[in-house]
């Protein structure tokens, strides 16, 4: 299954993408995880500038057209994401330039703002941030307008964002010539995002699901998906496992998921979410799992922060 993004010129999206955030990146690896992955049949990869693994991905994909796992490079959904210290209008387009230099490839089918969040310009490896002060007022339109000029140019087939709120994506809509294709977000049966969902539904705006499975314990405090018992019984009744209960049920959303796993049998069983179906009650019981947002870069991104990245309203859910 996959989805046609409305503002994309491209190809539409898998609804299953392979992640390829892990630190601390070890080149060989993630090559061989995305060269397993396209043997098994992934044919969405999401990377960033921030992750470092644009190279290996690149690397796997030039490899597995060597080795005739591919055609074409057409085959593929390939998304990446401007980091914060590049989000000033002037710095989009070069940011591209270099991402699709990594990627050995002439466009991304997908280019996203990472976060509506601007640092001072820096050389040197992006950093995550995590002093207020090195952050400045972010020029949305202008930023905006530049992924505009990535579309138009054909370097990026559909443009979007990712980490914003329903009050970030207002500001994008209210000035967009292009309006944004996709919100990449944090979202699981942890962290359910319904009122985000509602309104980017209202608003033709995909949502992408990251940390599907809760994420790699980003916060110190455990996986607050794959060790929940509610859907560990559900898992037991379907004859799945929990990972894929979680995927299944983002997918019943209508949401993309982008899912880490660098191991052979995750990533078979990661795709294999479409022939069966979650029930009524499954639902229920997973619509009361308690909620929790797990990536908060500290600081930058703290609750009561300006550049918050929780919706106040998320913090209602029951
Ligand atoms: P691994 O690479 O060893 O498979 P998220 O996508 O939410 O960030 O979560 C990814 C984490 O869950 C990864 O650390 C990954 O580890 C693990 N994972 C991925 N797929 C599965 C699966 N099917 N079952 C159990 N764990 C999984």
């Amino acid at each position: 299954p996959e989805v046609t993004l409305r503002s994309g010129n491209g190809k539409p999206m898998p609804m299953v993408g392979m992640g390829t955030a892990s630190f601390p990146v070890v080149h060989e690896a993630v090559r061989d995880a995305v060269l397993a992955a396209i043997e098994v049949g992934f044919r969405h990869f999401d990377t960033a500038f921030l992750y470092g693994t644009e190279k290996p991905l690149g690397d796997a994909v030039a490899e597995a057209l060597r080795r005739g796992l591919l055609r074409s490079r057409e085959e593929l959904f390939v998304t990446s994401k401007l980091w914060c210290s590049q989000t000033h209008a002037d710095l989009v387009l070069p940011s591209l330039r270099e991402t699709l230099e990594n990627l050995q490839m002439e466009y991304v089918d997908l280019y996203l703002i990472h976060w509506p969040v601007c640092l001072r310009p820096a050389g040197g490896p992006p950093k995550f941030p995590n002093r207020k002060e090195d952050a400045v007022p972010l020029d949305v339109a202008g930023v905006w307008r530049a992924m505009e000029e990535c579309q138009r140019l054909g370097l990026a087939r559909a443009i979007g964002v990712s980490n914003f709120t329903t009050r970030h994506l207002d500001k994008v809509l209210a000035i967009a010539a292009v309006p944004p294709a996709v919100n990449q977000v944090e979202l699981n049966p942890a962290w359910q995002q319904r009122t985000l969902r509602a309104y980017c539904a209202d608003r033709g705006v995909h949502v992408a699901a990251y940390s599907p499975l809760g994420g790699q314990n980003w916060d110190g405090r455990g996986n607050a998906v794959l060790d929940s018992e509610v859907l560990a019984e559900i898992a037991r009744a379907r004859g799945k496992t929990v990972a894929q209960v979680a995927l299944r049920w983002i997918h019943e959303q209508g949401v993309t998921c982008i899912v880490k796993s660098y191991n052979r049998e995750r990533l078979k069983q990661n795709l294999e979410i479409f022939d069966w179906e979650l029930t009524d009650d499954d639902r229920l019981k997973i619509s009361h799992i308690p909620q929790r947002k797990v990536v908060e870069a500290s600081g930058l991104f703290s609750q009561e922060g300006e550049f918050t990245s929780v919706d106040p309203a998320e913090l209602n859910i029951v």
